[in-house]
């Protein structure tokens, strides 16, 4: 899969795409990413990115300029699926889009800053618009790697335990049961029984149990998808 992100902050993406599972996912070959500074596509000569917004007092909007010419660049090279970009206005990311994500070669992520995006790059090129929750960062960047983290550790080789993404919270609408380690016994705090057990129906039965009990306490949203989507 190969990703390209254009953003005004290209320092705030080094980080979390040279460690953890983004790291590995490049390493083994499996993800390409591409970070393109948005300032580098102005023809302003001050290399400006932003101007005031038509809308009176509504502070400063990313221009068309730039962010056109980036993409144009990328799509004149290659072919892209999707061209993402994310906002708190967007609709909200879940591990159904992540899932749907992974499945594609060519991603553009146009991280989002200041009061937003010129609409008609919205209307002329934006195919995805995504939320990562209804709160407000600084810009799109964090939740353009909150993405890709989700989207590439479902990539086939990416984390080691084939099956571990396929278990995780949310893949069957339900949260994840409480997991324990060793020791057995921690200074008279025990491990449930039936953990102990060596029955691996009665464990598999357990933790669907208490995945069901803990999605109904903090998630009845999700249960109701649960139930929903169950029947
Ligand atoms: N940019 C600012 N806040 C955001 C959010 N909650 N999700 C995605 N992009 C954002």
């Amino acid at each position: 899969m190969r990703i390209d992100i254009i953003t005004v902050l290209p320092e705030l993406l080094e980080s979390p795409f040279n460690y953890s599972i983004i790291k590995r996912a490049k390493e083994k070959g499996l993800a390409e990413i591409y970070v393109h500074d948005l300032r580098e596509f102005s023809t302003d000569k001050h290399k400006r990115v932003d101007d005031y917004s038509f809308s009176k007092g509504a502070g400063m909007v990313m221009s068309i300029q730039p962010i056109e010419a980036a993409i144009s660049k990328l799509k004149s090279e290659r072919e892209y699926e999707e061209v993402i970009y994310t906002t708190p206005d967007g609709y909200k990311f879940d591990q159904k889009e992540a899932n749907v994500l992974s499945l594609k070669q060519n991603l553009i992520i146009l991280c989002g800053h200041y009061k937003g995006i010129d609409q008609r790059v919205r209307d002329h090129f934006i195919t995805k618009e995504y939320s990562i929750g209804d709160y407000v960062l600084t810009g799109g960047e964090l939740a353009a790697a909150v993405i890709l983290d989700s989207v590439l550790r479902l990539l086939p080789g990416v984390i080691s335990d084939e099956t571990s993404a396929l278990t995780d919270s949310f893949q069957d609408n339900l949260l994840s049961p409480p997991v324990y380690t060793r020791p057995a016994d921690y200074k008279g705090w025990k491990v449930p029984e039936i953990l102990l057990s060596g029955n691996d129906k009665k464990i598999d039965d357990w933790k669907h149990q208490q995945a069901i009990e803990q999605t109904k306490a903090r998630r009845p949203d999700l249960y109701k998808k649960y139930l929903r989507e169950e029947t």
